[in-house]
């Protein structure tokens, strides 16, 4: 008979996602305070899971229900955003954020708790970041472009901001299919 490894199977666990309207995505996330726990580990997996199948490019505990300041991020190449840099995949927990210059830059955005639409946010374009990974090992970073505008976006999230809130030009907020037909259908 075959024997598997001892590998633990692990189901894959996809989680619904709120949209925008569910007054959880509106509330402050809590710190971490205990790393590196079951807990945690499972949180994770299940973000990771969630932000695969609807193939975000970075994803916030609160956006799965969870009240925590955890995000998670990063992609090598991106359906969502054929056009942008990969970014390195980051588990960042307990961030606190640093703009290192005025200059702000304006660019295209998307997120899973607002489906199918896009628009345009102003964002710090040079950032420092600094949190702890699953572990409760420091992260500090320093980085510009859409790296910048990922953990921009994400770290909003814990404070129960979605990126419309921060757009200017409504003109320039619409829907993923009429603005950039040529994107990949399953895109959102
Ligand atoms: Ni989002």
């Amino acid at each position: 008979m075959y024997a598997p490894s001892s590998k633990v199977w692990s189901a894959v666990a996809i989680r619904p996602v709120l949209r925008m309207g569910d007054p959880r995505l509106w509330e402050r996330a809590r710190d971490v305070v205990d790393f590196d726990t079951p807990a945690l580990r499972g949180l994770l997996s299940d973000m990771e899971d969630t932000m695969r199948h609807f193939e975000g490019v970075g994803l916030a505990a609160p956006q799965i229900g969870v009240g925590l300041r955890v995000v998670i991020f990063g992609f090598e190449a991106s359906k969502r955003y054929p056009d942008a840099e990969s970014v390195p995949r980051t588990v960042l927990i307990n961030p606190t954020l640093t703009a290192l210059s005025e200059e702000t830059q304006e660019g295209w955005e998307g997120c899973l708790s607002v489906p199918g639409l896009r628009g345009v946010v102003s964002r710090w374009q040079q950032l420092r970041y600094q949190g702890f990974d699953q572990f409760g090992r420091p992260i500090d970073r320093t980085v510009n472009g859409f790296h910048a505008r990922v953990v921009q976006h994400e770290c909003d999230h814990l404070d129960g901001v979605l990126y419309p809130m921060r757009m200017t030009d409504f003109r320039r907020f619409g829907f993923t299919d009429v603005l950039f037909p040529q994107l990949d259908s399953n895109a959102e």
